[in-house]
């Protein structure tokens, strides 16, 4: 009986559990065991793993998170945690490993097939939307509505207290978020990682619609939009994969624009709320869609391959295809949501 491996890692995002749900049932149906690696590439390097079985995800499907738990582990760190990776993969007997990942965690894996650890197949998974090579990751969409819901809900009370209203947003170096979010919810402004902010041209625009009568704005704000002098970050402090903490843009923006323009001002981070809860029917489904297909390539030997989404169809692409560029925001979609600004 072959024996799959499967980790998640990274950030966690909704939809994690119903890709492993699938896995398992999916390969219960090919007649392959699978074995649920925890907390990322941390449990490989720790050998800390559970079975999965029938039982084990059963409800599973509406929760948020992953149930494998996850983490920014990077096994490339250090040489002994690259050397226990490799030894554990051989002594777990895997004939295959499915790793849930964004660009970090399928950096890793990427890696680790160059390094001769090949029997890899990838799923993309992050709120962010940045992987290429595949139209939509899941988490997104959940993430989406979840700001959107916030941004309604902060529309009330900024048209009652007639006030402008920073809403910050994830999304490290693309503004998906940002900008599918300010479109839904009818935001007066959007800042995305990919245009440096032009801090006139917003107080610009907030002034011209404040003397159409409005005496209220929504600034929809991505965590990594930049002044031109660079990110605002939390702390210096770099993560595994290099990354710093975002944050603060919101802040530093609130107080520029009511120094500025006059208009009380404040500020709402919205956070890892958008990562949290349960994920949207369309998640479930992506991420059921992509579960079924990883075992369909694992059983076709198609390793080195990540399961994607074109179109409407899931198809399959370079694991590398999937990790050498970022995907950013498309301008065309832009452009659309500038024709609401001020
Ligand atoms: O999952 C990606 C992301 O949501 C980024 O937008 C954000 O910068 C980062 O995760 C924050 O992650 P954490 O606080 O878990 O390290």
């Amino acid at each position: 009986m072959a024996k799959i491996g499967i980790l998640t890692g990274g950030g966690d995002c909704p939809g994690l559990n119903p890709v492993i749900r699938a896995v398992v049932r999916k390969s219960y149906i090919e007649g392959f065991e699978v074995i649920g690696i925890k907390n990322g590439w941390k449990g490989l390097i720790e050998n800390d793993t559970l079975k999965l079985d029938l039982e084990s995800v059963s409800g599973i499907l509406p929760k948020g998170g992953t149930m494998l738990g996850t983490s920014r582990t990077n096994p490339y760190k250090k040489p002994q945690d690259l050397q226990k990776t490799k030894e554990n993969f051989k002594k777990l007997g895997l004939d295959a490993l499915i790793v849930v990942g964004g660009e970090d965690t399928l950096g890793v894996a990427s890696k680790l097939i160059k390094d001769g650890i090949t029997n890899i197949v990838g799923v993309p998974k992050t709120i962010d939307n940045d992987l290429s090579a595949t139209d939509y990751t899941f988490g997104f969409d959940t993430a989406l509505n979840t700001a959107t819901e916030c941004i309604d809900k902060l529309h009330t009370t900024a048209e009652s207290h007639h006030r402008i209203m920073v809403v910050e947003v994830m999304g490290r170096h693309a503004g998906w978020i940002a900008t599918e979010a300010g479109i839904a919810g009818g935001a007066d402004v959007i800042l995305i990682p990919e245009i440096p902010i032009d801090i006139d041209e917003v107080c610009g625009l907030i002034q011209k619609r404040h003397q159409r009568d409005k005496t209220f704005s929504i600034i929809v704000v991505a965590e990594g939009a930049k002044f031109k002098e660079g990110m605002i970050t939390q702390e210096e402090k770099l993560d595994e994969f290099g990354h710093v903490r975002l944050g603060g843009i919101g802040e530093t923006m609130a107080k520029e624009i009511e120094k500025r323009t006059g208009y009380e001002t404040r500020v709402s981070v919205l956070g890892h709320i958008q990562r949290g809860g349960t994920p949207s029917a369309f998640d479930r489904v992506l991420g059921t869609r992509f579960g079924v297909k990883a075992v369909e390539l694992v059983k076709n030997k198609k390793f080195g391959r990540m399961v994607a989404l074109s179109g409407n169809k899931i198809i399959d692409v370079a694991i590398q295809d999937a990790i050498s560029t970022l995907k950013t925001v498309d301008p065309e979609l832009y452009e659309i949501s500038k024709v609401f600004f001020g």
